[in-house]
């Protein structure tokens, strides 16, 4: 095997990269032959994995009947997730279209078995929801690879686990992760459609890189790959379009104030604000995530998952504080000192 890329073909990755897009309304009816399937199924089953464990399984769904029943869970997890926005932001949400579940001729469930390998795996002991994030890897892989194959993909995630599982029949140990729906489509957008329709922005990359410590600025990493990486030898149209520049500083370009989208969305803070702070601002909303909502309860198995792999580790910390004999309260203090010496 080939040790390096040549250009043209790291162009080629980036251009994977910066041209996907979550596609919803663009899918066209005619069918996934079975090698491209198989090809960039292939590229998901050569995902990374905690431990190597490969804890996913991939179901792939055509029948008709089955899409009609899970797009008939989405259409009552969606009401349920527009009710939580109130006024212009509620009416954005309505005409957003969040799912191509009926349209594109591929439905493909992702799931993590997460007892694949038994109980103890390489690399999951201290942090549980590793296998979880594999299968994400292994949805990312895919979303990529179906790219290069010009096929879009969408991930609908609003949607109930059980009437899911229910559906496709998973069993109670299996997790599902991604429910994706796959397709040939007319064209890919340029842009996020969730910022071309007023949702929300791209956040400015050098908001969120930290150099050391959390919120230790690094301002000599540049703005976003794709507002200043120049891909050579990229020539298609919608490519082109893709690497069309973003403001190069948002904060910059919009100025800071307190509601420029419908619905209250809050202005992206002033630079003199901490990275995390111009980050968070920028947000639909501190709670309600497009695509979050349905699972906002946390119930399902996933949200579980991790949430349990949070207090394990908060519990190790905290036993680690008390047999120092430091009270939570000193730590706090410290790091809030470091923090704004920092
Ligand atoms: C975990 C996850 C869940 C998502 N759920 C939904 C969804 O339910 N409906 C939807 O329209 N888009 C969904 N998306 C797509 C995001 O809205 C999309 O990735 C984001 O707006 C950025 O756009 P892009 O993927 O075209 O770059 C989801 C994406 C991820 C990663």
């Amino acid at each position: 095997m080939e040790e390096d890329f040549t250009a043209a073909e790291r162009d080629a990755l980036y251009k994977a990269i910066f041209s996907r897009r979550d596609v919803r309304g663009q899918f066209r009816p005619d069918p996934v032959p079975d090698e491209v399937l198989t090809r960039i199924l292939l590229a998901a089953h050569h995902a990374p994995s905690v431990g190597f464990m490969q804890p996913w399984n991939f179901i792939v769904v055509t029948d008709p009947q089955v899409k009609s029943r899970i797009h008939a869970d989405f259409a009552r997890a969606n009401e349920e997730a527009e009710a939580m926005f109130d006024g212009e932001r509620r009416s954005l949400y309505s005409r957003l279209k969040l799912e191509g579940i009926r349209e594109a001729p591929v439905n493909l469930c992702i799931t993590c078995d997460r007892e694949r390998s038994g109980s103890v795996v390489l690399g999951r002991t201290h942090m549980p929801a590793m296998d979880l994030y594999s299968c994400v890897c292994a949805v990312q892989n895919l979303w990529l690879a179906a790219r290069a194959e010009g096929l879009g993909v969408g991930w609908v995630s609003i949607l109930h686990e059980d009437a899911l599982r229910e559906a496709l029949g998973i069993p109670e140990r299996i997790v599902p992760i991604a429910y994706l729906c796959l397709g040939h489509v007319t064209h890919f957008e340029a842009t996020p459609e969730l910022e071309t329709k007023g949702w929300r922005k791209r956040l400015p990359l050098e908001d969120l890189v930290f150099r050391d410590r959390w919120e230790r600025r690094a301002p000599e990493i540049p703005s976003p790959p794709g507002e200043r990486v120049r891909v050579r030898g990229s020539r298609s149209k919608d490519f082109q379009a893709s690497r069309t520049p973003q403001p190069h500083r948002l904060h910059a370009v919009h100025p800071p104030h307190p509601s420029p989208l419908p619905g209250g969305e809050r202005g992206i803070a002033p630079p003199s604000a901490g990275p995390t702070q111009r980050a968070r601002n920028a947000s639909s909303g501190p709670a309600v995530i497009v695509g979050r909502a349905a699972s906002s309860s946390c119930s399902s198995a996933v949200c579980r998952s991790v949430q349990a792999d949070r207090s394990t580790r908060g519990a190790a910390v905290a036993s680690s504080h008390s047999a120092s004999g430091r009270a939570s309260s000193t730590v706090q203090a410290a790091s809030k000192r470091a923090r704004s010496a920092s």
